[in-house]
């Protein structure tokens, strides 16, 4: 590896947590019908690892491509490449720790942090490393920024907020009251994912701006509509996460309307960006061009179902079953990484390896596709029979549990498929990083 390119080391690493993290989110689906499945790493470990690694895949591709993109096609080398480096090397010590304290059953934290909360500290570091690198080298544009260097900076800088307020439960002022540290954390975990979502979608701007060759894309009025009602997702859409907190309904639905106007809006960018394009050009960003053409199938398919889990009635019964495991993995999955993996094979470009039309790519673009399709339809069904007979029939939850099995199963065995579809899509990617950090 170059350690000139810590965009492509970010990449890389972040492959291989993709990798991982799948793994063992296949192990953890198997514990659902085998609970002793491998014993050593039983499900309160194997579901707090498969998340954090996969958290951590959606981080680690997009700040790798924004270190990546800003001095290669933005025209901004970075003010510090050596701090970059050093941000890499903190992201991999400290991705290490958490693994190794999960695996040995040390937790701590809350929610999706739920490591032992010293661990957060160099986390915080390497934000403000990346937070300073961004907009020291950001503030060199002269020109307006386009939409996508807006979102990033918005991303970094509520990320940085989001986690630090995540964390303010080490504060007796916040864990003595039940209600104030319930409230904080889920707002912060809403936020948070806003704030992911800032790095993703400014990355699929990006990426469609450049392949289209068009500036226009990323100075659109309808792209700084998206930054603006990301923006106050970041800030108002946690409240769609705050069931249990006693709080205004007209809070918790101007929070839906917003998440679900931002996800219309990102998919009319990515329709209208798809209409402007020629053949040569979708030709030649073959892969990258079907993986936004997934996530923008995924946007339709998602946004469906948030709005059906939004009408009160429904999510009464849904909220806590698999089909809020549904929607956030069909998001993360169908949205942010089909988008993350569409910027992974634009870096490509130029490399054997983007070829679209290889049989291992095809195989595994397909395969992880239809695959999430059984995947997310399972999740869906499971929940909605758990919903359905625990408020409609008598029966205990072992024999409503015997009713959900089949579709655990289904999605067990899609799991699996989905895995080895996307184990098919980073193989591919892998040496092609790997040899384009050699080549410069
Ligand atoms: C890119 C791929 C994936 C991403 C980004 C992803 C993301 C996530 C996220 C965010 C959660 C937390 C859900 C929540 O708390 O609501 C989760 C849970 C989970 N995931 Fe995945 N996932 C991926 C692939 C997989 C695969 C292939 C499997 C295998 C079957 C799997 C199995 C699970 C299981 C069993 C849980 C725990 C569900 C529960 O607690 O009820 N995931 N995943």
């Amino acid at each position: 590896m170059n350690f000139k390119q810590p965009g492509l080391l970010f990449v890389w690493i972040a492959l291989l947590a993709l990798l991982s993290g799948v793994f063992m989110g296949t192990t953890a689906a198997l514990q659902f019908i085998y609970p002793d499945f491998f014993e050593f790493l039983p499900f309160f470990k194997s579901r707090p690892l498969h998340v954090s690694l996969v958290v951590s895949w959606i981080f680690g591709c997009a700040i790798g491509g924004i270190y990546y993109y800003l001095p290669k096609y933005c025209q901004l080398p970075l003010f510090s490449p050596a701090l970059a480096s050093l941000h890499f090397w903190i992201f991999v010590g400290t991705g290490a720790a958490i693994v190794i304290s999960y695996a040995a059953g040390q937790f701590g934290g809350r929610e999706y942090w739920e490591f032992p909360p010293v661990l957060s500290i160099p986390i915080i570091i390497s934000w403000i490393l990346f937070g300073v690198n961004f907009f020291i080298s950001a503030f060199r544009q002269k020109t307006k920024w386009p939409v996508y260097l807006w979102m990033w900076g918005t991303g970094i800088f509520f990320f940085l907020y989001t986690f630090i307020e995540a964390n303010l439960w080490i504060f007796s002022f916040f864990s003595d009251n039940i209600v104030r540290e319930i409230t904080i954390q889920w707002k912060a975990y809403g936020s948070l994912v806003g704030s992911w979502n800032m790095l993703v979608y400014g990355t699929a701007i990006f990426v469609m701006q450049k392949i289209s060759g068009d500036p226009g894309v990323g100075t659109s009025r309808t792209a700084f509509f998206l930054y603006f009602l990301g923006l106050a997702n970041l800030m108002f859409g946690w409240a769609h996460h705050t069931y249990i907190v006693p709080a205004s309904p007209w809070i918790r639905h101007l929070a839906y309307f917003i998440s679900m106007t931002e996800l219309l809006v990102l998919a009319k960018i990515i329709w209208s960006w798809k209409s402007t394009l020629s053949q040569a050009k979708k030709y030649h960003h073959q892969a990258a061009y079907q993986f936004m053409l997934a996530s923008e199938i995924w946007i339709f398919f998602n946004l469906t179902l948030a709005i059906l889990i939004s009408i009160p009635a429904i999510n009464l019964f849904t909220h806590g079953t698999h089909i809020t495991v549904a929607h956030s993995m069909g998001s993360t999955i169908g949205i942010n990484t089909m988008i993350l993996l569409a910027s992974v094979f634009f870096i490509l470009q130029g490399d054997p390896a983007k070829q679209a039309d290889h049989p291992a790519f095809k195989s595994g673009i397909w395969l992880s596709n239809l695959a999430l399709l059984v995947f997310w339809w399972s999740l869906i069904l499971a929940g909605y029979t758990k919903g359905k007979l625990s408020f409609t029939t008598e029966l205990s939850f072992q024999e409503i549990m015997d009713e959900v099995l089949p579709y655990l199963m289904t999605f067990t065995v899609a799991g699996i498929a989905l895995f080895m579809g996307i184990a098919l899509i980073v193989w591919r990617a892998l040496p092609g990083i790997y040899r384009l950090s050699r080549a410069r």
